[in-house]
């Protein structure tokens, strides 16, 4: 790939030039989101600036006409999210030169991301591969009736910091790489919670506030089963309000739970990758799999 990009970028009578996502306002970047129907708040914008970088497009007043993230998971993976282009500027280069930008910045790198219909075009010119569909199912919560009881052994309870390194550890196969930073991040601000059998985890599970309300995720399991079990006490905490759930199960157990806590597929988005040995897991891999991503930009 031709890493020469230029640095300004003529559409229309606008002048664009690059600038660091960090140095910009951020209710310039929400009115950004929001124009394109997104449903980020400017605190969701801050929380990506502190586990991402990137660069924002500015037109010759400053105003913010586009955007691209990327997230390092240590030194050879990135999830890359967060691309914009506002609406008066589309279809004229603008998406194209911003992740171009972008890729720069990620020479060497596995890459993967989640593409709306909009960017899917995009991505596979920079040839990025379609590799699974990724369900957003969302709506009120409420909570699913029939609660199984715990197999003999198994304990449910809040995750402490000092289950940390057990979360990481558990969580890399699903996701691909260990991501300890975004996992304590994450830790620091949801509601977790873990299944363990005596010391062993066995799932685990995270809510935040994202957005409209909440997100559920992620979520890690070795099994549907247990996928819903450490889901069921965020929907309980969590009924009533706006929730949220990215997830690649499509039929089963797990995927008519989370219909059954009134979250049907509101969209859909492609998961796409760039490189090799950056899949996520498999559901029913016996290491464990993702049952819910944490965002769509940050996987
Ligand atoms: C997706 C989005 C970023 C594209 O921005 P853009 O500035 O219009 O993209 P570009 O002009 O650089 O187009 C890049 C390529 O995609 C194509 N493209 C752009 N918009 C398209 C659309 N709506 N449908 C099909 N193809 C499209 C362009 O023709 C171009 O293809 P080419 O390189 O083969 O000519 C923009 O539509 C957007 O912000 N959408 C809402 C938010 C979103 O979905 N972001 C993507 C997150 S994964």
């Amino acid at each position: 790939m031709d890493l020469k990009i230029p640095d300004t970028l003529h559409v229309d009578a606008y002048q664009m030039r690059f600038a660091n996502v960090a140095d910009v306002d951020l209710e310039r970047l929400h009115a950004l989101s929001i124009a394109v129907g997104w449903p980020h708040r400017a605190e969701d914008w801050q929380y990506l600036r502190e586990l991402g970088h990137g660069f924002v497009a500015l037109d010759d007043i400053d105003r913010v006409m586009g955007s691209a993230m990327w997230f390092p998971h240590g030194e050879h993976f990135a999830t890359l999210g967060m691309l914009i282009t506002s609406p008066r500027l589309q279809t004229n280069g603008t998406a194209k030169w911003l992740m171009q930008r972008v890729l720069a910045e990620c020479p060497g790198m596995g890459l993967r991301l989640n593409a709306t219909r909009a960017a899917r075009r995009l991505y596979r010119s920079l040839d990025f591969v379609a590799q699974q569909t990724v369900f957003q199912c969302q709506g009120e919560a409420r909570k699913p009736l029939d609660a199984t009881d715990l197999p003999a052994g198994h304990e449910i309870r809040q995750l402490r910091p000092s289950d940390l390194d057990a979360v990481i550890a558990f969580d890399a196969p699903g996701f691909a790489f260990p991501r300890p930073v975004h996992l304590a991040k994450l830790f620091e601000s949801s509601l977790c919670y873990g299944l363990y059998r005596g010391e062993e985890l066995r799932a685990f599970s995270m809510s935040r506030a994202f957005g409209r309300g909440y997100v559920l995720g992620p979520i890690a399991a070795l099994s549907p089963e247990d996928a819903i079990v450490v889901a069921r006490p965020h929907v309980d905490a969590h009924a009533g309000h706006f929730l949220r759930i990215d997830t690649h199960v499509e039929a089963g157990p797990f995927a008519s739970f989370v219909q059954q806590c009134g979250l049907p597929v509101f969209d859909t988005v492609t998961t796409m990758t760039l490189g090799e040995g950056v899949d996520y897991g498999t559901v029913g891999d016996e290491k464990g799999a993702l049952y819910a991503l944490a965002s769509q930009s940050m996987g």
